[in-house]
């Protein structure tokens, strides 16, 4: 699944992905990306949000709609090789399990199933937080949940649905981001902590140049690799053994 391209018997057909979350900046970064590829693109996104992709307008299939919705989430995935799910579900109405669920239930068998969070998911309890991420994890989530604007255990529960189905997921776990141009594809790790991830900084374009490529990356499948941009100090100091995405 390296391109959008697969040889049928009648010459070349397009791969096809869904992002779900297509509105938000990561998600507009993808949509590019895909399109850039040769994928065909379906998108979904709350009704509201829409006109924040007309840019792409005649080049993508939009669903708009609720993305906890199984409705709109079975039609949108419908005969999709790849389901792309970035977005951070805002407020307290399990909006990421409800999300996830949706995904894990209509994507096809053997659809590639990516999945974006922060550096706080952990896949095998072995990543090392600095006292930052902790103090983020203990203060604002319960804040964010007292003020009704989101809520980081359903992020959480959304994960572990995600670990423990049969699918074939990949989670990829984003540093702190920033705009920029690319600095070409980050450079990954399993566990927070490790010194390749000390600088917890990528570009946000790259953070969906990583998520696009690892749809054609087998070995990624079942992984939760942790990213940090590759022209950053600690990833420069570890270029020589640096996994390749
Ligand atoms: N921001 C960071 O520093 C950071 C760091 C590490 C990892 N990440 C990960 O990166 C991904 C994207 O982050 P981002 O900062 O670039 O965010 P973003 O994509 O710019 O924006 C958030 C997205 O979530 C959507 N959304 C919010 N509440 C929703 C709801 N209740 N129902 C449906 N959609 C909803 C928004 O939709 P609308 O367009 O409709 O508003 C928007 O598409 C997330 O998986 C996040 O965990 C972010």
């Amino acid at each position: 699944m390296g391109t959008g391209l697969v040889q049928g018997a009648s010459g070349p057909a397009r791969q096809k992905v869904c992002i779900i979350g297509a509105s938000g900046k990561l998600g507009q970064y993808l949509v590019q990306h895909a399109l850039d590829r040769g994928y065909e693109v379906v998108g979904v996104c709350r009704p509201a949000s829409v006109s924040k992709l007309d840019a792409f307008e005649g080049r993508i299939t939009l669903f708009p709609g609720a993305t906890d919705d199984g409705g709109v989430i079975e039609r949108a995935v419908d005969g999709c090789d790849g389901v792309l799910t970035v977005l951070v579900p805002r407020g307290v109405h399990d909006y990421a399990s409800g999300t996830a669920q949706a995904v894990l239930d209509h994507a096809r068998p053997g659809a590639r199933l990516l999945f974006s969070c922060g550096w706080h998911i952990t896949l095998d309890g072995r990543d090392v937080y600095s006292w930052k991420i902790k103090a983020l994890v203990k203060l604002a989530g319960p804040l964010a949940r007292l003020v009704r604007f989101a809520d980081l255990d359903n992020q959480v529960d959304a994960c572990r649905r995600v670990f423990a189905s049969d699918t074939r997921w990949i989670v990829v776990r984003g540093s702190d981001l920033e705009e920029g141009d690319s600095q070409g594809l980050p450079v990954w790790s399993r566990h927070v902590g490790d010194p390749i991830l000390k600088s917890n900084l990528t570009r946000r374009i790259d953070f969906a140049l990583f998520l696009i490529a690892a749809i054609g990356n087998d070995e990624l499948v079942h992984e939760a690799p942790a990213i940090v941009g590759r022209q950053t100090p600690s990833a420069l100091a570890h270029a020589a053994i640096t996994p390749a995405p």
